[in-house]
Protein backbone atom coordinates (compact mmCIF):
# COMPACT_ATOMS: atom_id res chain seq x y z
CA UNK A 1 0.00 0.00 0.00
CA UNK A 2 1.11 3.37 -0.59
CA UNK A 3 0.68 6.55 1.32
CA UNK A 4 0.37 10.17 0.26
CA UNK A 5 0.14 13.62 1.22
CA UNK A 6 -3.33 15.39 0.16
CA UNK A 7 -4.21 18.96 1.44
CA UNK A 8 -7.69 20.81 0.16
CA UNK A 9 -6.51 24.00 -0.05
CA UNK A 10 -7.73 27.43 1.57
CA UNK A 11 -10.46 27.87 -1.36
CA UNK A 12 -11.63 24.48 -0.63
CA UNK A 13 -12.26 24.68 3.06
CA UNK A 14 -13.88 28.49 1.80
CA UNK A 15 -16.36 27.16 -0.18
CA UNK A 16 -17.12 24.38 2.79
CA UNK A 17 -16.34 21.63 0.27
CA UNK A 18 -14.41 19.49 3.13
CA UNK A 19 -16.63 17.15 3.41
CA UNK A 20 -17.61 16.43 -0.33
CA UNK A 21 -13.63 16.20 -1.28
CA UNK A 22 -13.06 13.96 1.26
CA UNK A 23 -15.55 11.76 -0.11
CA UNK A 24 -13.87 11.22 -3.41
CA UNK A 25 -11.39 9.82 -1.20
CA UNK A 26 -13.45 7.44 0.81
CA UNK A 27 -15.65 6.53 -2.34
CA UNK A 28 -12.49 5.55 -4.48
CA UNK A 29 -11.61 2.67 -1.37
CA UNK A 30 -8.79 4.87 -0.16
CA UNK A 31 -8.05 5.45 4.04
CA UNK A 32 -7.77 8.51 5.54
CA UNK A 33 -4.95 7.61 8.43
CA UNK A 34 -4.32 11.28 9.53
CA UNK A 35 -5.98 14.14 9.15
CA UNK A 36 -6.31 17.82 10.47
CA UNK A 37 -6.86 21.40 9.66
CA UNK A 38 -4.23 24.16 10.30
CA UNK A 39 -2.99 27.16 9.07
CA UNK A 40 0.29 26.83 7.01
CA UNK A 41 2.92 28.99 7.81
CA UNK A 42 5.36 30.91 5.48
CA UNK A 43 7.93 29.05 6.18
CA UNK A 44 6.55 25.51 6.13
CA UNK A 45 4.89 26.78 2.59
CA UNK A 46 7.76 27.08 1.58
CA UNK A 47 9.41 24.05 2.13
CA UNK A 48 6.29 22.72 0.58
CA UNK A 49 6.86 24.01 -2.06
CA UNK A 50 10.68 24.46 -2.58
CA UNK A 51 10.93 22.92 -6.22
CA UNK A 52 9.04 25.75 -7.42
CA UNK A 53 11.00 28.60 -6.43
CA UNK A 54 11.58 31.27 -8.85
CA UNK A 55 8.82 29.95 -11.15
CA UNK A 56 7.02 33.17 -12.06
CA UNK A 57 3.52 31.70 -10.18
CA UNK A 58 5.82 31.06 -6.98
CA UNK A 59 4.87 33.90 -4.82
CA UNK A 60 1.24 33.79 -5.66
CA UNK A 61 1.45 29.84 -4.68
CA UNK A 62 3.05 30.89 -1.36
CA UNK A 63 -0.05 33.61 -0.79
CA UNK A 64 -2.47 31.26 -1.76
CA UNK A 65 -1.58 28.48 0.62
CA UNK A 66 -0.92 30.70 3.82
CA UNK A 67 -4.66 32.78 3.07
CA UNK A 68 -6.52 30.64 5.55
CA UNK A 69 -6.58 27.03 6.90
CA UNK A 70 -6.40 24.10 4.80
CA UNK A 71 -6.78 20.61 5.81
CA UNK A 72 -3.82 18.18 5.69
CA UNK A 73 -4.52 14.43 5.43
CA UNK A 74 -2.59 11.34 4.55
CA UNK A 75 -4.36 8.99 2.15
CA UNK A 76 -3.11 5.09 1.60
CA UNK A 77 -4.35 2.60 -0.64
CA UNK A 78 -2.78 1.16 -3.94
CA UNK A 79 -1.15 3.02 -6.34
CA UNK A 80 -2.60 5.59 -4.13
CA UNK A 81 -0.06 8.63 -5.15
CA UNK A 82 -0.85 7.72 -8.73
CA UNK A 83 -4.55 7.09 -8.47
CA UNK A 84 -4.89 10.41 -5.97
CA UNK A 85 -3.69 12.55 -8.56
CA UNK A 86 -5.81 10.97 -11.13
CA UNK A 87 -8.98 11.76 -8.72
CA UNK A 88 -8.11 15.26 -8.38
CA UNK A 89 -7.47 15.56 -12.05
CA UNK A 90 -4.86 18.51 -14.04
CA UNK A 91 -4.04 21.22 -12.40
CA UNK A 92 -5.93 23.42 -14.42
CA UNK A 93 -9.94 22.71 -13.96
CA UNK A 94 -10.64 23.24 -17.64
CA UNK A 95 -8.11 20.20 -19.00
CA UNK A 96 -8.94 17.95 -15.80
CA UNK A 97 -11.01 15.05 -16.91
CA UNK A 98 -14.57 15.05 -16.26
CA UNK A 99 -15.42 13.48 -12.34
CA UNK A 100 -11.89 14.85 -11.50
CA UNK A 101 -12.03 17.11 -8.49
CA UNK A 102 -10.68 20.03 -9.97
CA UNK A 103 -12.94 19.40 -13.38
CA UNK A 104 -15.87 19.33 -11.33
CA UNK A 105 -15.67 21.83 -8.46
CA UNK A 106 -13.68 24.52 -9.79
CA UNK A 107 -13.23 26.61 -12.68
CA UNK A 108 -9.95 28.56 -11.92
CA UNK A 109 -6.86 27.13 -12.57
CA UNK A 110 -5.04 29.51 -9.47
CA UNK A 111 -8.16 28.38 -7.16
CA UNK A 112 -7.81 24.36 -7.71
CA UNK A 113 -8.85 23.20 -3.95
CA UNK A 114 -6.57 19.96 -3.87
CA UNK A 115 -2.82 20.03 -3.47
CA UNK A 116 -1.82 16.08 -4.42
CA UNK A 117 1.72 14.29 -3.88
CA UNK A 118 3.15 13.74 -7.40
CA UNK A 119 5.93 10.93 -6.39
CA UNK A 120 6.77 8.38 -3.88
CA UNK A 121 10.02 11.29 -2.82
CA UNK A 122 7.18 14.11 -2.64
CA UNK A 123 5.24 12.00 -1.04
CA UNK A 124 7.52 11.08 1.88
CA UNK A 125 8.89 14.71 2.48
CA UNK A 126 5.15 16.12 2.40
CA UNK A 127 4.02 13.42 4.72
CA UNK A 128 7.17 14.45 7.21
CA UNK A 129 6.92 17.90 6.98
CA UNK A 130 3.29 18.04 7.80
CA UNK A 131 2.59 15.24 10.47
CA UNK A 132 4.30 13.83 13.03
CA UNK A 133 4.68 10.30 13.72
CA UNK A 134 2.19 9.98 16.64
CA UNK A 135 -0.71 11.75 15.00
CA UNK A 136 -1.34 8.45 12.12
CA UNK A 137 -3.92 6.52 13.06
CA UNK A 138 -3.58 3.71 11.27
CA UNK A 139 -4.87 0.95 13.21
CA UNK A 140 -8.16 0.04 11.73
CA UNK A 141 -9.68 -1.60 8.60
CA UNK A 142 -11.68 0.01 6.21
CA UNK A 143 -14.59 -1.86 4.51
CA UNK A 144 -12.55 -2.36 1.07
CA UNK A 145 -9.76 -4.14 3.26
CA UNK A 146 -12.31 -6.16 5.45
CA UNK A 147 -14.14 -7.48 2.13
CA UNK A 148 -10.79 -8.29 0.78
CA UNK A 149 -9.18 -10.19 3.40
CA UNK A 150 -12.73 -12.01 3.14
CA UNK A 151 -11.67 -13.18 0.00
CA UNK A 152 -8.25 -13.77 1.16
CA UNK A 153 -6.73 -11.90 -1.38
S1 LIG B 1 5.05 22.69 -12.94
O1 LIG B 1 5.83 23.89 -13.27
O2 LIG B 1 4.55 21.94 -14.12
O3 LIG B 1 5.76 21.81 -11.99
O4 LIG B 1 3.77 23.26 -12.23
P1 LIG B 1 2.45 22.50 -11.84
O5 LIG B 1 2.74 21.09 -11.40
O6 LIG B 1 1.42 22.68 -12.90
O7 LIG B 1 2.02 23.34 -10.59
C1 LIG B 1 2.78 23.37 -9.43
C2 LIG B 1 1.95 24.03 -8.35
O8 LIG B 1 1.76 25.41 -8.65
C3 LIG B 1 0.39 25.71 -8.83
N1 LIG B 1 0.29 26.63 -9.96
C4 LIG B 1 -0.09 27.91 -9.87
N2 LIG B 1 -0.49 28.63 -8.84
C5 LIG B 1 -0.82 29.94 -9.09
N3 LIG B 1 -0.76 30.52 -10.29
C6 LIG B 1 -0.36 29.82 -11.36
N4 LIG B 1 -0.30 30.42 -12.56
C7 LIG B 1 0.00 28.44 -11.18
N5 LIG B 1 0.44 27.45 -12.00
C8 LIG B 1 0.63 26.36 -11.24
C9 LIG B 1 -0.29 24.39 -9.07
O9 LIG B 1 -1.63 24.41 -8.63
C10 LIG B 1 0.56 23.44 -8.24
O10 LIG B 1 0.19 23.51 -6.89
P2 LIG B 1 -0.31 22.19 -6.14
O11 LIG B 1 -0.62 22.64 -4.75
O12 LIG B 1 0.81 21.20 -6.23
O13 LIG B 1 -1.53 21.76 -6.89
Amino acid sequence: MERTFVAIKPDGVKRGLIGKILQRFEDKSYKIIALKMINVTPEVAAKHYEEHYGKPFYNKLIRFITMGPIVAMAVEGKNAIKGVRHLVGKTNPDEADDGSIRADFSSFSTLNLVHASDSLESAQRELDLYFKKEEYCDNYKNMFEVVLEELGD
